[in-house]
């Protein structure tokens, strides 16, 4: 028979176990591996007239990205709008379940503009998801709006991609907050930074930090 000693330690256990596994299974990333990543797995899109330092720095683990909206696009002939983005280009997918994790901070100000994709669909569309800012709040597109409040404060954003189910969800700072279809494509890759749309401020800004790339176990 167990002493009473014995019985509060295995229920205090099991407390806590089952405080850890609610914790895990809240988390966006629980049944996710991290991939490797470092600089080799990204490069800057930037004006094709400047060179990067003078629209992207990373100092402290912090990836600083901005852009005017008289900047010259990527690359001489594109009709895009300007960019400085940090493009993912060495993870493109075409199935399975894939999540970008960052830290993301968006100054006051900067407003008309996509500061994370899900690259890839199918045409008409170039993309599966963009998160834009508008006058301070984080939207889907145009819209909705995804948190009204976004401006000189750093949020957790995890971005998860169901090719097969066709679906992608947003969760800010651990919170599921929105989902939308996909939008179909054969390949995808997630970007950030900031990428002038419709309305852009004159300066657009955005910055992040502890980007990771995570794949579903199978
Ligand atoms: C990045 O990580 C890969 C895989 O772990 C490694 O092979 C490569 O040398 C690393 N590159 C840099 C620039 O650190
Ligand atoms: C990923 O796709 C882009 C084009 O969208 C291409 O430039 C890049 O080389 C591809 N990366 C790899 C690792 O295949
Ligand atoms: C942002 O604010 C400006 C100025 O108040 C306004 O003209 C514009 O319509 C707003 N844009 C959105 C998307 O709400």
């Amino acid at each position: 028979m167990k002493s009473l000693h014995q019985f509060a330690l295995s229920s205090l256990a099991f407390s806590l176990c089952s405080y850890i596994a609610r914790g895990w299974s809240n988390d966006p990333t629980h049944g996710f591996i991290e991939l490797p990543f470092n600089s080799s797995f990204y490069h800057i899109q930037k004006p094709y007239n400047l060179p990067v330092e003078q629209r992207y720095s990373f100092i402290n683990g912090v990836h600083k990205l901005w852009v005017l909206s008289t900047d010259k696009p990527l690359s001489r002939n594109s009709p895009t709008k300007p960019r400085s983005e940090i493009i993912i280009s060495g993870y493109n997918y075409s199935s399975g379940v894939w999540q970008f994790e960052a830290f993301g901070y968006v100054p006051c100000g900067t407003s008309g503009v996509c500061v994370m994709q899900v690259f890839g669909a199918s045409p008409p569309h170039a993309s599966t998801l963009m998160l834009r800012v508008y006058n301070g709040s984080l939207s889907y597109y145009r819209e909705p709006v995804i948190i009204p409040n976004v401006y000189d404060e750093w949020f957790r954003l995890n971005v998860i991609h169901d090719v097969e189910a066709s679906r992608v969800k947003v969760y800010i700072n651990g919170i599921l907050k929105y989902e939308a279809p996909g939008r179909g494509g054969t390949s995808h890759h997630f970007k950030c930074g900031v990428y002038a749309q419709d309305d852009d401020s004159y300066y657009m800004e955005s910055r992040w930090k502890g980007i990771r790339v995570l794949k579903k176990c199978d």
